[in-house]
C-alpha cells in the first residue's frame, strides 16, 4: 500500500514516524510540501519518497492523506485530480465538506493525536455508511498499527478532537510542572521527567481498570501527603482548567 502526504508538517511526521517503525505500515511513503523543504527532509528521515507536485504524489498513491490545514484544502482540491481514496486529518472539517472537494473517493475523516509516532497514538474516524467497504477496511488495518482506533459517526469528531488530539498538550503542561517541582527540589532533570512519564503511562494502565475516582481514593490517605496535593489542586481549580481547555478547544475548531 503506498500512502502520500500532502503536507509534510508535524502530524504528518507523527504519522510517518510511527509507520516507518511499524511491520504493518506501507511499503512507501510519499510527501509533498508548499516549498519549505520539510518533505525531502521527512522523506529522509524515514525512508520515503518526496514528489514534486501534488498532482504526481495523488497518481503514486493508493491513499492519500491530506496533512496541510484545513485552510488549504479549496486550493490543494483544486490542483489535483480526483484521489482514489483520502484520509483527512483537517481539523474540524467535515465528511460533507471533504466530500465536497471529493465527491468521487473514498473518504476517512481521521483525528489522530501527535501519539501515533510512537505507535501508542488514538485515531478518531469517521467515514459514511455506504463507502467502499474494501478500502475502509484496508485503510483502518494501516491506522490500527498507529495505535488505537475509536470510530465514531462524523458529527461527533470535534468532540474527540477535545479530549485525544489536543490533550498531549495538556498532559504536557502537567508533566513539565511536576517535573519542575522535582527539578527545585533537587531531582536531575532527566530523572524527573522520566519519572513523571512512566507515571503518566502507569496510571494510563491503571485506568482502564479503575475509574479516576477510585485511583484518587486509592492514592490519597486521609491527611496525607496526596490528599494535601489534590486540595491544593482544587483550590486552584484544576479541574475546571482542564474542562475550560476542552471547551476552549471545541470553541476555536467550531469558530473555523
Ligand atoms: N499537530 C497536531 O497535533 C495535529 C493533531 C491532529 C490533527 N492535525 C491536523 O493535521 C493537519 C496538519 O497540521 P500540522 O500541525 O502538521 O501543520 P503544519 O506543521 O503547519 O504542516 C502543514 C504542512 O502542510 C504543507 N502545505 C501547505 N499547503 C500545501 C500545499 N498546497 N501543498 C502541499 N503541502 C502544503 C506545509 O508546507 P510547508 O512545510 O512548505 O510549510 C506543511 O508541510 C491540520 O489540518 C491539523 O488540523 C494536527
Amino acid at each position: 500500500m503506498i500512502v502520500g502526504f500532502i503536507g509534510s508538517g508535524n502530524m504528518a511526521a507523527a504519522m510517518a514516524r510511527g509507520w516507518a517503525a511499524s511491520a504493518n505500515g506501507p511499503t512507501q511513503m510519499l510527501f509533498t510540501d508548499s516549498g519549505s523543504g520539510r518533505a525531502t527532509a521527512l522523506a529522509d528521515e524515514v525512508e520515503g519518497r518526496a514528489v514534486d507536485s501534488n498532482e504526481n504524489l495523488v497518481e503514486g498513491a493508493d491513499f492519500v492523506v491530506l496533512a496541510m490545514k484545513p485552510k488549504d484544502l479549496a486550493d490543494v482540491a483544486a490542483s489535483i485530480p480526483s484521489p482514489f481514496a483520502v484520509m483527512s486529518l483537517l481539523g474540524g472539517t467535515a465528511l460533507a465538506t471533504l466530500f465536497e472537494q471529493f465527491p468521487d473517493s473514498t473518504v476517512i475523516r481521521l483525528m489522530p493525536n501527535l501519539a501515533v509516532e510512537t505507535g501508542r497514538g488514538v485515531i478518531a474516524a469517521a467515514h459514511p455508511q455506504e463507502s467502499d467497504p474494501k478500502v475502509i477496511a484496508d485503510g483502518l488495518a494501516l491506522l490500527e498499527s498507529l495505535g488505537k482506533v475509536v470510530e465514531l459517526d462524523d458529527s461527533l469528531m470535534d468532540a474527540a478532537t477535545a479530549v485525544m488530539g489536543c490533550s498531549p498538550a495538556y498532559f504536557a503542561v502537567v508533566a513539565d510542572a511536576l517535573a519542575k517541582a522535582g527539578i527545585e527540589d533537587g531531582l536531575e532533570p532527566e530523572d524527573a521527567l522520566t519519572m513523571v512519564a512512566e507515571t503518566l503511562s502507569g496510571t494510563a494502565e491503571l485506568l482502564k481498570r479503575r475509574t479516576p475516582f477510585e485511583i484518587q481514593v486509592a492514592v490519597a490517605s486521609p491527611g496525607g501527603s496526596t490528599e494535601a496535593g489534590l486540595e491544593a489542586l482544587a483550590a486552584g481549580g484544576a479541574a475546571e482548567a482542564f474542562e475550560q481547555a476542552a471547551i476552549s478547544s471545541l470553541r476555536r475548531m467550531r469558530e473555523g
